[in-house]
């Protein structure tokens, strides 16, 4: 039986910065609002002629860099996203090319939030099975093209960025311990955008006069759903494995707001000054808001050999997902 362990991790990011002063400008909102509300100062935002594939492929190129393992020897490729290039092809496709991976497979996922733990939870068992050797998962967002730019309640939230890692076959004991993925469609409204698919497709008029093609959210009740969902996948996966939030070093939650982040953190009793927070940076970048996280930790050493990390994320579909990892 083999086990999938991270060999590799990168991320990459607009070079855009927008503040909370520069959102005052545009909507009527305060910085005090939404650092207290959301413990956001600034973001990163792409240009109009940056897309996914540009961010992805950077954040792949360094986790191939950092493992040491040719691009032609991984055999599988996904990336988590909700904001692709273009609705066909698939991005994957064009990370796939721009990192000369041709014997890779190469496809998206759609999990919002979640995306990168279940995009991690399938090259987990194409690992396991021994289907490959090397997988590459990428979480990746353009958010900000999607963000209805006069909606004060979703457009201070979201931003854009990718992050990646690199997954080889080990017969050692470390690497990716276990992984669960929950879905609840019959909530599939509380986050959605509902233009630009077969039920609105964006060629009809009347899908941009209805402002379909944006991301809305009911903010409160996905705040609520939050912080039970994590809290309840955390403590299944580290019981699952014979763990308990105490034994935890590094928790990294998908970085939605603050104030989500910290309520699980009580509510699950992990240590002080385990849980990685670097959402005042950032905003919510959804499937990349993890692997931006890991990558930080790993590049600044908060992350050691032997370290028991646990990551969850929740989001969009609704899904929700937690990963447990010996580093
Ligand atoms: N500036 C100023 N005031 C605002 C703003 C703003 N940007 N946005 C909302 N308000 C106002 C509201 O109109 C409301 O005013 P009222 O009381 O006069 O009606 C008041 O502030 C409070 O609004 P709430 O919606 O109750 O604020 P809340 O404290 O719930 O914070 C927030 C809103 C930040 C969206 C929070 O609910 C949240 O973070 N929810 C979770 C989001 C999340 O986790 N998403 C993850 C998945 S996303 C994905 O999958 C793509």
């Amino acid at each position: 039986m083999f086990h999938a362990v991270i060999t590799g991790t990168g991320r990459s990011v607009p070079r855009k910065i927008v503040t909370n002063a520069d959102l005052e400008k545009i909507v009527d909102t305060s910085d005090e609002w939404i650092t207290t509300r959301t413990g956001i100062k600034q973001r990163h935002i792409a240009e109009p002629d940056e897309y996914l594939s540009k961010f992805a492929t950077e954040a792949g190129k360094q986790a191939i860099e950092a493992s040491g393992i040719s691009p032609k020897k991984i055999g599988l490729l996904i990336c988590a996203t909700v904001t692709p290039d273009m609705p066909i092809p698939a991005a994957a496709c064009f990370v796939q090319t721009n990192l000369g991976m041709t014997k890779a497979q190469a496809f998206d996922m759609s999990a919002g939030c979640s995306g990168f733990i279940y995009a991690l939870s399938v090259a987990d068992a194409y690992i396991q099975s021994g289907k490959v050797d090397h997988a590459l998962v990428i979480g990746g967002e353009v958010l900000s093209k999607f963000v209805d730019w006069t909606d004060r309640t979703t457009c201070i939230l979201f931003a854009d960025g990718a992050g990646a890692v690199v997954l080889s076959a080990t017969r050692a004991d470390h690497g990716v311990l276990g992984v669960i993925c929950k879905s609840d469609g019959q909530q599939a409204d509380v986050i959605c955008m509902p233009g630009g698919g077969s039920r609105n497709p964006p060629n009809l008029q009347e899908t941009m006069e209805q402002r379909l093609p944006f991301i809305r959210m009911k903010g409160n009740e996905t705040f609520k759903i939050a912080v039970r969902s994590l809290a309840e996948v955390s403590e299944e996966v580290l019981k699952e494995q014979g763990f308990t939030p105490h034994d935890v070093d590094l928790f990294i939650p998908h970085q939605a707001n603050t104030r989500i982040i910290e309520a699980v953190g009580q509510r699950l009793g992990v240590q002080e000054g385990r849980t990685y927070v670097n959402i005042q940076r950032y905003g919510n970048t959804s499937a990349a808001s993890i692997p931006i996280a890991l990558d930080e930790c790993v590049r600044e050493g908060r992350v050691k050999r032997g370290d028991l990390v646990l990551m969850a994320a929740f989001g969009a579909g609704l899904t929700w997902a937690s990963a447990l990892i010996r580093w």
